[in-house]
């Protein structure tokens, strides 16, 4: 891994065993993009740059007057600045006078080794400088004094580039920022199909591949959160790219409220991937001598597939974003109240169900919503965190004290950022919650956004936190938030900086969320929005799972974790095993594939233990035993996609332990039918010359991951699904 400049040429290189990152300083100072792909190990020179003439409807910069040269068909690393490229900028910068035009040129570059802590953002991080290099470009535009650092970082065995920007404000009036992103990568073809990860409630990361067709394609969340609807992600993959072969470029925003990603394709069929914060409900005052600093995004090159796209995502998140005890741990089973009692409890019938849970093998206890104010339905309390006296009498330190003594973990549900119009915190602090002076708020669920911008209500919702989880003792956290914010405006800003709001909401939720996870570093956080609404890798910085749907039916699950595999690996996924007919699709599902779905992820338990047999409950106590002995083969091993459920009527995946001699395969089906058509199932991450034992034969790694397995015979006997344990026999 290297990173170098050379100052004679212009030429910088970011490099390491698999990627290249090529750029160009210009004599004139201009920054162009000169390449990113697969690296190239031996460099002649300066790569020239083909001048396309987009004619004298496309203006040439100052300085290349009398040439063809134009930024407007110009690869660039920061494009943008109204000087005649009219594709996509990368950033809108408001000057005192109204104007907008920026011209930049180069200034310098730092080179150095490590990566830098971003300012009050998470970010992929490093641990030993040897990691990872850094450079950090600046450029300024002389008559503005605005200047704009561009940090890259490489990591030493990732195909993967962070990038962040730095505004700087070096004038002495105000600028406003507009537009703020942080990065683009401007490609030379467009010969790509986009795949996007949107969704709804209960239906999140569906997979959608799309050919790429001219014109501006937006993905964005314009809510405050990163949403259920859309996954701040994108890559542009070749049309012959399959999960194991062909090139794609794959960026992913390491934020948690509006994103906008794009993806221009203009007149000479390139493409620009750009994107960062919404610049939808956003502006930023830069005060002279400030600076602000874009969150950071992700992209991924690869010539591997999908499945090489996954793979960089999972070790960067993996080695170097998710932090804190649990990081390497393995995670614990846990039982959650939420679809068995919803609202409706006591302490006898938590901790009774807390006793059944134990025996069954849980691990924590959680009691999910309902324990706080007078919560008997989701119209009140939110806000009001201290036990609800009418179900828990003794309060939670009693209820706490039970579950422990049973040898479990215990953990409780909070929604923090949120209050009830019927609770005693908005009785007390009506303006705390975002909405506009003197007109009704926008209720969503019932509820208000508290304003997380103002350091004063983070504060009391702090140490009303506080207060309980050291009752309690907590081990465990569900942390929720159920609704987006509508009706913008915070009471802390003057009116010409009301669109600060909502970036600032998100830097108060992490300033929150960094003081309370290092407050409470034995506890393990399980990040939830309504399922998977804010599932993103902002979060996974603070919390090292989250709840992937409140969908848990087995065959939705199929598609939902399959998609969320595209990002993030199985041990960041929380994935429980419930009843059967669904609650909310209300499909029968056999037990054996549910079990199949929920143990493929961190295996959680929602169901009514009381109206069990003896027998189904030995057979939970049995799926959750099994579950722990190959647990930390399925959270930390090798992950595979074998069969998508978004094109075919199977969803099939595949673990392989660290040794690659013990293999899990399950495959689920959507629906049966007579004569289907052959089934083969091609494993993958196997010794090819080792011996494996599939049911009564013995078979070498390679016939299983070439010649596969035929499983028509197998699904004809069990309907829905089909699990195999696989190990070496050598
Ligand atoms: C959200 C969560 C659920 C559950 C409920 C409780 O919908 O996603 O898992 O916690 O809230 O109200």
């Amino acid at each position: 891994m290297s990173i170098t400049y050379d100052q004679n040429t212009g030429q910088i290189h970011l490099f390491n065993d698999q990627i290249s990152y090529i750029m160009q300083v210009q004599t004139s100072g201009l920054l162009l993009h000169s390449y990113f792909g697969k690296r190239i190990v031996l460099l002649s020179g300066p790569l020239p740059y083909p001048v396309r003439d987009s004619g004298d409807f496309s203006p040439r910069p100052v300085g290349y007057e009398n040439t063809r040269f134009t930024l407007d068909s110009a690869l660039q690393e920061i494009p943008g600045g109204g000087n005649g490229d009219y594709r996509t900028p990368c950033f809108e910068v408001t000057y005192a006078d109204g104007t907008k035009a920026t011209d930049l040129r180069f200034v310098g570059a730092t080179i150095r080794a490590g990566k830098p802590k971003l300012n009050k953002l998470p970010a992929t991080y490093v641990k030993k400088p040897e990691e990872a290099d850094t450079i950090e470009v600046s450029m300024c535009d002389n008559f503005r004094h605005l200047e704009i650092t561009l940090q890259y970082t490489i990591f030493k065995d990732l195909p993967v580039i962070t990038r962040s920007i730095i505004y700087k404000n070096n004038s002495n009036r105000v600028m406003t920022l507009g537009k703020a992103y942080s990065f683009a990568v401007d490609l030379p073809d467009d010969n790509f199909e986009l795949l996007q990860l949107p969704g709804a409630w209960a239906r999140e990361k569906q997979i959608v591949r799309t050919p790429l067709v001219p014109g501006d394609h937006v993905l964005e969340s314009r809510r405050g959160a990163s949403s259920v609807f859309q996954q701040p992600f994108l890559a542009l993959v070749r049309p012959s790219t399959t999960e194991d072969t062909g090139e794609l470029y794959a960026s992913h925003f390491v934020y948690s409220g509006s994103f906008r990603l794009e993806v221009a394709v203009d007149h000479y069929h390139q493409a620009r991937l750009t994107g960062g914060i919404n610049p939808v409900d956003f502006s930023w005052e830069l005060k002279p001598d400030t600076e602000f600093q874009t969150p950071e995004m992700v992209t991924v090159y690869t010539d591997q597939g999908l499945h090489g796209m996954s793979k960089a995502f999972y070790r960067l998140y993996g080695d170097h974003l998710v932090r804190g005890e649990y990081q390497y741990r393995d995670r614990p089973v846990v039982f959650n109240s939420w679809e068995t009692l919803t609202f409706n409890f006591n302490e006898q019938r938590l901790v009774s169900l807390a006793a059944q849970a134990k025996a069954v093998g849980a691990e924590v206890f959680v009691v999910d919503d309902g324990w706080f104010g007078h919560r008997d339905s989701d119209s009140s309390s939110l806000g009001d965190w201290s036990a609800d006296r009418q179900k828990l009498p003794s309060g939670i330190k009693s209820l706490a004290t039970k579950i422990h003594a049973l040898n479990m973990g215990f953990g409780l549900w909070f929604e923090p950022e949120m209050v009830s119009p019927d609770s005693e915190l908005y009785r007390a602090h009506p303006d705390w919650a975002i909405a506009i002076p003197g007109v009704s708020p926008v209720q969503g669920r019932h509820q208000l956004v508290l304003d997380f911008s103002r350091a004063d209500v983070r504060t009391h919702i702090m140490n009303a936190m506080s207060q309980i989880i050291d009752a309690g003792q907590l081990d465990f956290i569900k942390w929720d938030m159920n609704r987006n914010i509508a009706s913008i405006y915070s009471a802390s800003l003057p009116p010409e900086r009301q669109m600060e709001t909502l970036h600032r909401y998100i830097l108060g939720l992490y300033a929150f969320l960094e003081e309370l996870t290092s407050k409470y570093p034995n506890v393990l956080f399980e990040n939830c929005s309504g399922g998977g609404g804010r599932f993103d890798a902002g979060m996974a910085y603070y919390m090292p799972q989250s709840w992937a749907s409140d969908d848990t039916d087995a065959w939705e699950r199929t598609k939902i974790q399959y998609g969320t595999s595209l990002l993030f690996p199985p041990v960041m996924i929380d994935a429980h095993l419930s009843e059967s007919p669904n609650q909310q699709v209300g499909r029968i599902t056999d037990f054996r594939t549910r079990v199949a779905v929920a143990g493929s992820a961190n295996l959680g338990l929602m169901l009514e233990l009381d109206k069990k047999t003896p027998e189904e409950l030995s057979k939970i106590k049995a799926v959750v035993e099994a579950y722990k002995k190959k647990r930390h083969m399925i959270q930390f091993g090798n992950f595979y996609r074998l069969i998508s459920p978004f094109t075919s009527d199977y969803g099939a995946w595949e673990f392989v332990d660290e040794t690659r001699r013990h293999v899990l395969v399950y495959l689920v089906q959507a629906l049966n039918q007579p004569s289907k058509p052959l089934l083969t199932i091609k494993l993958t991450g196997l010794i090819p010359g080792a011996h494996y034992r599939v049911a009564n034969r013995v078979w070498y790694g390679a016939e299983l991951m070439q010649y596969g397995l035929y499983l028509n015979e197998e699904l004809d006997h069990d309907f829905a699904s089909i699990d195999l344990a696989i190990d070496c026999v050598d």
